[in-house]
Parts: C-alpha cells; sequence; structure tokens
C-alpha cells in the first residue's frame, strides 16, 4: 500500500526531461528537488561515465537502490530518477510504497535526437545504434507503463508541468500541505 503523503517520482528514458520538467514542478509545489543521477555522483564523488567505466553497470545500479532508498525516507521530494532505475525489479517495492509515480511518455524519434552523441550518458555506447536503443527503450515501457500516472511529455514544458499539478492524483497532494 502507498504511504499517505507520497514523494513525487518522474520516470522515463534518457532525455525525456525528468530533471528539468521535476525542478520546475518542485518550484511551484515548494518541495525539494533530488536528481537520483546526482546524488549518486555526490556519494562516490565520481561522474557516471567514470562509475561504469571503473566499477561496471551492476555497482552503479546498487548505489541507485540506495539513493532511491534514501530518498523514500525523506518527505516532499520530487525526485528525477535515472531512465534504467525503474527497469530494476526490486526498485519497484520502494517506488510503489513512498512514491507517486509519473511517466514521461516521449517519442522515441523525439528522444533520438535529444540523447545521441551524449557522453555523459554511458548506455549510449553499449547501445550504439538507434536500432539498438530504440530496442531497449521498448524493453523499458513495460515497466514505465507501471506508473500511477501517465504524461504526454512530446509537448511543451508549460503544458506537461501544467497537466501534471492539475492531475487528480496529483493534485490533492501539495495542495493539502
Ligand atoms: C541510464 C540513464 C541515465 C543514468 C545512467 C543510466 C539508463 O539517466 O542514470 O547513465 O540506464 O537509462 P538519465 O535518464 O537521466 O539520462
Amino acid at each position: 500500500m502507498k504511504k499517505e503523503s507520497p514523494n513525487i517520482a518522474l520516470l522515463g528514458f534518457m532525455g525525456s526531461g525528468k530533471t528539468t520538467i521535476g525542478r520546475q514542478l518542485a518550484r511551484k509545489i515548494e518541495w525539494q528537488f533530488l536528481d537520483s543521477d546526482d546524488l549518486i555522483e555526490k556519494k562516490i564523488s565520481l561522474p557516471i561515465p567514470s562509475i561504469f567505466e571503473q566499477w561496471g553497470e551492476s555497482y552503479f545500479r546498487s548505489l541507485e537502490k540506495e539513493v532511491l532508498q534514501e530518498v523514500a525516507l525523506k518527505d516532499n521530494v520530487v525526485l528525477a530518477t535515472g531512465g534504467g532505475l525503474p527497469a530494476q525489479e526490486d526498485n519497484w517495492q520502494i517506488l510503489r510504497k513512498y512514491f507517486l509515480t509519473i511517466f514521461l511518455q516521449v517519442d522515441f524519434s523525439r528522444l533520438y535526437q535529444r540523447i545521441k552523441g551524449d557522453s555523459h550518458r554511458p548506455l549510449l555506447s553499449q547501445y550504439s545504434t538507434a536500432q539498438e536503443l530504440e530496442k531497449l527503450y521498448r524493453e523499458r515501457l513495460v515497466y514505465y507503463g507501471r506508473a500511477d500516472v501517465i504524461i504526454d511529455g512530446n509537448r511543451s514544458e508549460r503544458e506537461i508541468i501544467e497537466e501534471i499539478l492539475y492531475h487528480e492524483k496529483i493534485s490533492g497532494l501539495w495542495r493539502k500541505r
């Protein structure tokens, strides 16, 4: 069962705007904004690409789970999650209980234009063609689709924020505080 006053977690593939939208949303509702990738980098004082390079993806995933557990204990947080966080089954026990989850759904072609060639995203060298990356995106849709709320992210930032703010499952969370 979900906690009575859950935090908010934004889910979605790389480039879907979780950080940009999350930061603006948090400002509007006067909650704290956190980003799981930033928390990981601060925790171990290394940038994400170096963590993947020196320690491997599975170590990165264990750090990701740790920071998710830490944020779950806080209140009034909007969390932008890394694109792979919801694809780890274990993380759903935490997401389901402590967060109202919002999937920012953006078309793959748009995402690809935004992220291609980004050297700060190590998965782009593992999935180096558009086809490989699209396959990963499709596999992950199964997980993202579990979110409590699905928002069409193919629109302007202003429209996305408005829809989130006044969504029937979300407006009650911040208005009652
Ligand atoms: C990842 C997405 C990244 C970051 C890491 C792995 C993924 O976050 O967590 O590079 O597995 O999709 P963004 O979604 O913020 O780019």
